[in-house]
């Protein structure tokens, strides 16, 4: 299939968006071993013509070529921004130049975002939830669904076609030799790192969003990155719920460590034995370099409480667990608690650093650390142990 063109999706529905199959890193971020693609879709009425979503700054050319295949852009009555960030509303002040009668159909929070992003005065009609546009035969509808994945995210259905435009949910970066995703069977995996990457936190708002839509007739998914979906479409909705819904756990007390020396180690076991004698808290102790990122999210978002054992190397906090500490922002743990630990040579900074960080991402740290010059003497293991039953005891709480 050819890309390089626009694309007929359905009759009246075309794809105009742009293709970037050498993209190896997204926002800078996350890995793209396949590319991406920024999708923008027409949608023509008896009456109107709409365009949802733009594509990214710089590829304004090749839009307004697809585009422009498709109808007159001075014809386009709507720009749909189902979503602001600049990769869908990167030409959307060019598209409103060449497009002098369009007005923009979003959210409020996408109309605050937008003008702190086009400095000029925006024609802009906010839409609320469940309102509709009438395209002369087709009828847009607008679902809002905040945090998928930013708060000013909408959902635009074409009602009449069983047409659902989710913008970066249910997409994927996967950039292949088709439009269609059942024509790419192999990309089901890039869908979900995608999940993991970006809606992952956003587990709820998953729920909420598939929950509003899942009784409406959609027999076409159209995201803004990757294939279009329009095979069991509801499978796919379902498959974002499976990932969304949490594994049901005991109360967990999760105690993540470094230990060059055995150390902090030992610290570790005294921290997971005095929690486990608390009892009905599940305590799970595991050195962050043996664990996966993919099994690390899932610990992470089942835990109740923390105990991060730290030793200090450099004046600082080792970077495996400077990245398990970056990994706590893209997940939504159960709980919120944390305490830390950790052995040290001369200084002994990590601890302190680490709290910082924890409670600069909304962290509660109750407790004072746990710190020993090189090996834990008894006494700093009874304040360890005391330190996990106090994790555990607040766990229960
Ligand atoms: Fe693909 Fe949140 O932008």
């Amino acid at each position: 299939m050819d890309l390089s063109g626009a694309i007929e999706l359905h009759p009246g529905i075309h794809w105009v968006g742009v293709t970037d199959p050498g993209l190896r890193l997204f926002d800078d971020l996350y890995p793209t071993d396949h590319g991406t693609t920024y999708n923008a879709y027409v949608v023509k009425g008896r009456d109107k013509v709409a365009v949802v979503d733009t594509v990214k700054h710089g590829r304004e050319e090749e839009f307004f070529a697809k585009l422009s295949r498709v109808v007159d852009p001075a014809q386009v009555d709507y720009y749909v921004v189902n979503h602001t960030e600049p990769d869908h509303s990167g030409v959307l002040a060019e598209a409103l130049k060449r497009s002098p009668k369009a007005t923009i159909l979003c959210s409020q929070g996408a109309k605050n975002f937008l003008a702190n992003q086009i400095h000029e005065p925006l024609p802009i009609r906010v839409v609320k939830e469940g309102e509709t546009v009438d395209l002369g035969g087709r009828t847009l509808k607008f679902w809002l669904v905040p945090f998928l994945h930013w708060p000013d995210t909408i959902f635009t259905q074409l009602v009449e076609d069983g047409a659902l435009f989710t913008c970066d949910a249910f997409g994927a970066h996967y950039c292949g030799r088709s439009i269609w995703a059942d024509e790419l069977p192999e990309y089901v995996p890039d869908m979900h790192f995608y999940f993991d990457s970006i809606i992952r936190p956003f587990k709820a708002q998953v729920l909420a969003a598939v929950a509003k839509v899942k009784g409406q007739r959609i027999g076409l998914i159209l995201p803004s990155h990757g294939p279009v979906i329009r095979r069991n479409a509801h499978e796919v909705l379902e498959r974002y719920e499976t990932w969304s819904t949490p594994r049901q756990t005991d109360p967990t007390l999760l105690v993540l460590y470094l230990s060059p020396h055995h150390n902090t180690a030992a610290m570790a076991e005294a921290v997971a034995a005095g929690g486990a004698a608390v009892g009905g808290v599940r305590v799970l102790r595991h050195h962050v370099n043996d664990l996966p990122t993919p099994e690390l999210r899932d610990l992470v978002e089942e835990a109740d409480a923390f105990a991060f054992g730290i030793p200090t190397i450099n004046k600082d906090v080792p970077k495996p667990m400077w990245e398990v500490l970056a990994q706590l922002s893209t997940v939504k743990p159960r709980g919120n608690v944390a305490a830390l630990f950790g052995s040290y040579g001369w200084s002994g900074e990590a601890c302190k650093l680490a709290e910082e960080r924890l409670k600069g991402i909304g962290f509660k740290v109750p407790f004072p650390a746990v710190r020993a010059q090189f090996s834990p003497r008894p006494e700093t293991l009874e304040q360890c142990r005391e330190l996990g039953r106090s994790l555990a005891e607040a766990v229960r709480r």
